[in-house]
């Protein structure tokens, strides 16, 4: 909702129902409880992007209740874009809302030249981290993450920087993302001596991406860490737009960066395809499916998606509407993805 301020400014007002259709699941055995479907601004809130729908998803999200905002340094494109986008944002619409949001940022990835602006150092972490602030306008970030494990830094490196961050008031919990059932298992224990709790992983995780299985969602079960799966729906393969095709707004289309047309194949769209009808059955859309699926199991406290526009994340939010799987309904998806 839109109102004027006296200046005649349009001043954003969060819907006042906000919270009574999303569901919230407890991070592992923290205090903290996320909305099971999260956004994320990988892409869509780059410099290249309009800001205007950029902003529309955001406030369509938090309207539903979607409090986790996912970033990270080299979101963009350029790098850091994506942050200065959020900030603009935030700055105009957000900051009366500041204690109801959940943000996160990461660093671990490439993101400025020479030997101190990627990995896993200390040295990269901490000044990361207070540019992430600076771009988002922020006094803190609730989760900082480790984006990868950088197997030539000693874990203790970085988990100590993650635990320094917690110290100096510049995040309030942190995670790791992608790291192994090993690594895992070791930057859990490392964090828990330091007295700052492995809050959360941030693994890939889908119908066509299911390594968490063998090992990691155990071991964080084991830990109490949660698990927010990011690329869901398979950057878009896991929607219907592409059993048609190649949509011109698409990613493998629009910004071929990291999903390109050749990786989707008539093997898979064929698989999509067969998904698509068990949707159909369930009266869900195969975006719907593909989130319900990944919250069939309740060591999933999030699924985060990205959108590119506030339609889409209508389409997603709506899944909280049937999260339930018969058994022969999970079969069939099982014979589908050729696991079993
Ligand atoms: N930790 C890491 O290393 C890491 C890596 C990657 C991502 N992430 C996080 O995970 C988030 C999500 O990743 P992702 O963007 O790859 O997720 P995704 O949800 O698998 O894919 C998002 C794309 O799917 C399409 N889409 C979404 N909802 C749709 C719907 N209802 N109907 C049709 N199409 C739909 C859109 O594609 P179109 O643009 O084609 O419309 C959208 O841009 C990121 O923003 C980031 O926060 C983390």
């Amino acid at each position: 909702m839109q109102i004027h301020d006296p200046h005649k400014h349009l001043i954003y007002q969060a819907n006042e129902k906000r919270y009574d259709q999303m569901d919230y699941r407890r991070c592992g055995n923290s205090g903290i409880q996320l909305p099971v479907i999260s956004l994320g601004l990988w892409h869509n809130f780059g410099h290249t992007d309009n800001l205007e729908n950029g902003r529309d998803i955001l406030k369509t999200a938090f309207d539903h209740g979607i409090c986790h905002f996912d970033l990270a340094n080299n979101y963009g494109p350029p790098f850091g874009a994506a942050e200065e986008n959020f900030g603009t944002i935030f700055k105009r619409d957000f900051i009366p809302y500041r204690n109801e949001l959940f943000i996160s940022s990461k660093a671990g990835w490439d993101m400025w030249p020479g030997p101190y602006g990627n990995l896993g150092s200390r040295k990269y972490i901490i000044a990361s981290c207070d540019q992430s602030l600076q771009r988002m306008g922020l006094e803190y970030v609730d989760l900082f993450y480790s984006h990868r494990r950088d197997p030539d830094t000693p874990l203790e490196e970085t988990m100590g920087a993650l635990h320094q961050l917690v110290q100096q008031g510049k995040a309030l919990y942190v995670g790791i993302s992608q790291y192994n059932a090993k690594d895992t298992a070791r930057a859990a224990a490392i964090l828990k001596k330091l007295g700052t709790p492995l809050l959360i992983h941030q693994p890939r995780y889908s119908m066509f991406d299911r390594w968490v299985e063998n090992g990691l969602l155990d071991e964080l079960e084991k830990q109490g860490t949660g698990a927010i799966a990011f690329s869901p729906l398979e950057q878009g393969i896991l929607t219907n737009k592409y059993l048609k095709g190649f949509p011109k707004n698409s990613r493998a289309v629009r910004d071929p960066r990291y999903l390109t047309k050749n990786q989707i194949t008539p093997a898979i769209i064929k698989k999509v395809q067969a998904l698509n009808e068990v949707a159909v059955s369930r009266g869900q859309s195969m975006a719907q499916l593909a989130i319900a699926w990944l919250l069939r199991d309740k060591r999933i406290t999030s699924v985060l998606v990205g959108v590119s526009s506030a339609r889409q994340l209508k389409d997603n939010i709506k899944t909280t509407d049937n999260i339930d799987f018969s058994t022969s309904e999970l079969r069939k998806i099982e014979r589908i993805l050729g696991k079993r």
